[in-house]
């Protein structure tokens, strides 16, 4: 049995809709069956939270693999760490989990370093593990679709750092790959998409595609802190977004690879594709 965590998330539920297309059958641990974007009947679903270490117990009965995936959190560390060890004791014998290409050694930022120190914890562990480092996911572009609708612009503190952005659904269909599939043991997989760019070139690609024109306000650390401070409320969170984003204007995410190609057959979904399918998202306020 597989099973899947964060499958109400972006990431989870596209690898929850990869397994039911396989017909593969799997178990998701959620805490909110109201969030489900896949049929409930077509999966087994524990309810509970994973910080409720007896619930973690239940749903890992009789699993063999399973994905570790969790929105960004102060305990998320704590959380992931205490999800792969009871797996472990549970006789679990592959972990995939869900990290950032920002994961190394090296990583001072928050969240890349919770990454890279949960890798360690999962490796340590002596189970089969497959960690999954992504770019960039397009979806963050939904968060200024509203900017986008009312004033054909964004802005973002990335001056012109490039990223080779990646749609978090193919992350999830990786996943289902890895969990499903053989000689994926010990492989961190760099992720990303299909072209490299800076926020001008991502912004001309998506005016052509929305057909009206589209600009990126490449905007002061402080400004974005200030706009993101409405919307975050959490110190913690704050600081850690901030501090990622300087990361990634340094040039952090400047890489791309073919591995989502390699994986899955068929090339990366690209930003043009990805634009035509959120087209209502971006869509002018009448
Ligand atoms: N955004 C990016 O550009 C980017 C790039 C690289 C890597 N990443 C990594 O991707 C991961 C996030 O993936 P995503 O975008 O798929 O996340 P997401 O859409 O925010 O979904 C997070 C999932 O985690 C679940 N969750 C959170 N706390 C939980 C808890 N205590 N117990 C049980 N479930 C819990 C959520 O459940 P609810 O629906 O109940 O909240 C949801 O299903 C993060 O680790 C992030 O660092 C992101």
């Amino acid at each position: 049995m597989i099973l899947l965590t964060g499958a109400t998330g972006r990431v989870g539920s596209a690898a929850a809709k990869a397994l039911i297309s396989a017909g593969v059958p799997f178990r998701a641990l959620i805490r909110d069956p109201d969030k489900l974007h896949f049929d409930p009947d077509a999966a087994e679903i524990v309810q509970g939270d994973l910080n409720d270490a007896a619930i973690v117990e239940r749903a890992l009965q009789g699993v063999s693999s399973a994905l570790i995936v969790m929105g960004n959190h102060p305990d998320q560390s704590k959380l992931e760490r205490q999800f792969a060890s009871l797996a472990a004791d549970a006789g679990v014998s592959h972990l995939v989990k869900v990290s950032s290409m920002e994961a190394a050694p090296d990583a001072t930022a928050t969240l890349p370093k919770n990454h890279y120190d949960t890798e360690q914890h999962i490796a340590s562990l002596g189970v089969d593990w497959t960690f999954l480092r992504p770019n960039y996911y397009m979806q963050n572009m939904l968060m200024y679709a509203g900017s986008i609708a009312r004033a054909d612009s964004f802005a973002l503190p990335l001056g012109t750092a490039k990223t080779a952005m990646i749609d978090a659904r193919d992350v999830g269909e990786v996943a289902a790959v890895v969990l499903t599939g053989e000689g994926h043991a010990e492989q961190a997989y760099r992720l990303t998409g299909p072209a490299l760019m800076d926020f001008h070139e991502v912004a001309a690609h998506m005016a052509a595609m929305l057909g009206r024109p589209v600009s990126y306000v490449a905007q002061s650390p402080e400004a974005f802190r200030g706009v993101l401070g409405q919307f975050i409320q959490s110190a913690w969170q704050l600081d850690a977004v901030c501090e990622l984003f300087a990361e990634i204007a340094a040039g952090s995410l400047e890489e791309q690879t073919s591995t989502v190609a390699d994986l899955l057959g068929r090339p990366a979904m690209d930003l043009e594709t990805f634009t035509r399918q959120f087209a209502a998202a971006f869509a002018p306020v009448s």
